[in-house]
């Protein structure tokens, strides 16, 4: 099948020569064509350039999409999502607003252990379910593909059920889905005093499992203060690794707690959440694999200060950004207002926040080789939004829904 979009007012993300992500300088770089065209062919993305080059066969494709008006972008990627849960915590919200932080919401027993309660006792259907609509929600706003972690189950039942939901997912969505298994995200709290057993129950029990099933592409652990120490998460890291499961971690969201150079040093290809940094966790991340992902959502919906997003990449670092989709930090999967909250918050300029949202995320999920640009060979994954002025009103303009038409492996999503 082919498919032909003309007459694109402006085609962005577009790379010549593909990289795999884009670090320091190189994030302000956004290269673009106006007056574009595009094709699609067995839903891959199969040549583009300027109208005035449109000529012969390539002209008169099966099936054309005349674009006039809008821009073609590259999918989001969301590198970072917890969206597999049964309940929402909108009174934890309320809690929070009356002055109790995250940390003492958790340790009273709310916060990921209420969420783990509720999801312990939906069926695997009810789970899929939920976790169906929020899935297909965000594709509306225009993500293309998608890291889901468990963790909402914390116990060896629970949390394969999660991963066999996260499966389905995989299975029957057009999107492309990447899991990851964070049995250790909160300590149950029979475990509390003596979380080591909990560690190794994740690690003699949970991951074998896991790994049996082959249900997790990653291994994630909370590691933060209040949560899970470097040593769990050095022992958790290795025993994953030992399957197969590349670490992509949680780190330094209430504390310089050593996560960063945990993650560095078992090859983490993500460390998130970074809104305590020192330069040393900044010299760390230097001249290695893993990318420094920051979630704005999170840092807004808790009230956190700010990962230094601008210093890291002034450093000559990359930076992803990701949503964090979940009910306790961030209940909200809008790639859109990422991209807005990247620029405003966080200083980086529309070009930066672009592949931050994009190249950078779909590196931080292990798919930037076919995904998170515009290039000859990737995935047909993008949208094309309303009529807009420019690709800077896509930041600009924060809140509103500027996706108008989906196009997922080169098909249209209506
Ligand atoms: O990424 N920080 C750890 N985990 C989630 C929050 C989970 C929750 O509160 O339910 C996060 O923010
Ligand atoms: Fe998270």
């Amino acid at each position: 099948m082919r498919t032909l979009i003309k007459n694109i007012k402006e085609l962005a993300g577009v790379e010549l020569t593909p990289r795999l992500r884009k670090q320091g300088k190189e994030m302000a770089e956004l290269p673009s064509i106006k007056d574009a065209y595009l094709i699609v062919e067995d839903g891959l993305i199969k040549k583009f350039g300027p109208m005035s080059e449109l000529a012969g066969e390539d002209a008169c494709a099966p099936s054309v999409v005349d674009a006039t008006g809008r821009l073609l972008f590259p999918s989001f990627c969301d590198s970072h999502t917890h969206i597999v849960y049964a309940n929402s915590r909108e009174h934890e919200f309320v809690d929070k607003i009356r002055g109790l932080s995250y940390e003492e919401i958790a340790k009273r027993g709310g916060g990921i252990l209420n969420s783990a309660k509720a999801t312990a006792a939906a069926s695997e259907d009810e789970l899929y379910d939920m976790a169906r609509q929020r899935l297909d929600d965000v594709m509306r706003m225009g993500v293309g593909a998608i890291e889901i972690k468990s963790g909402y189950g914390l116990s060896t039942e629970s949390e394969l059920k999660l991963l066999r939901v996260i499966r389905r997912l995989k299975e029957t969505s057009p999107m492309t889905i990447k899991s990851n298994f964070l049995g250790a995200h909160g300590i149950p709290m029979e475990y509390r005093g003596h979380q080591e057993d909990y560690v190794d129950l994740v690690i003699n029990e949970m991951i074998p499992l896991v790994a049996k099933e082959g249900l997790a592409d990653f291994i994630d652990v909370f590691c933060d203060q209040g949560f899970f120490t470097v040593e769990d998460t050095a022992r958790i890291l290795e025993a994953g690794i030992k399957y197969g499961m590349r670490p992509k971690i949680h780190a330094n969201e209430m504390a310089v707690s050593g996560g960063v150079q945990v993650g560095v040093k078992y090859g983490a290809i993500s460390v998130d959440h970074l809104e305590q940094m020192g330069d040393a966790e900044i010299e760390c991340l230097k001249g290695t694999e893993t990318m420094p992902t920051v979630l704005p959502g999170c840092a807004f919906f808790l009230n956190l200060p700010l990962s230094p997003a601008r210093k890291m990449i002034d450093a000559g670092l990359p930076v992803a950004m990701a949503s964090d989709y979940n009910p306790g930090t961030s209940p909200s999967g809008n790639m859109q207002l990422v991209l807005s909250m990247a620029c405003i918050r966080y200083r980086l300029t529309p070009e930066e926040a672009f592949n931050a949202t994009t190249l950078n995320t779909a590196y931080a999920m292990g798919v930037s080789d076919i995904l998170g640009s515009i290039a000859v060979g990737k995935k047909a994954n993008f949208y094309l939004t309303k009529p807009i002025p420019s690709y800077e009103y896509m930041p600009y303009a924060y809140g509103e829904n500027k996706v108008e038409r989906i196009f997922l492996n080169g098909e249209e999503v209506k």
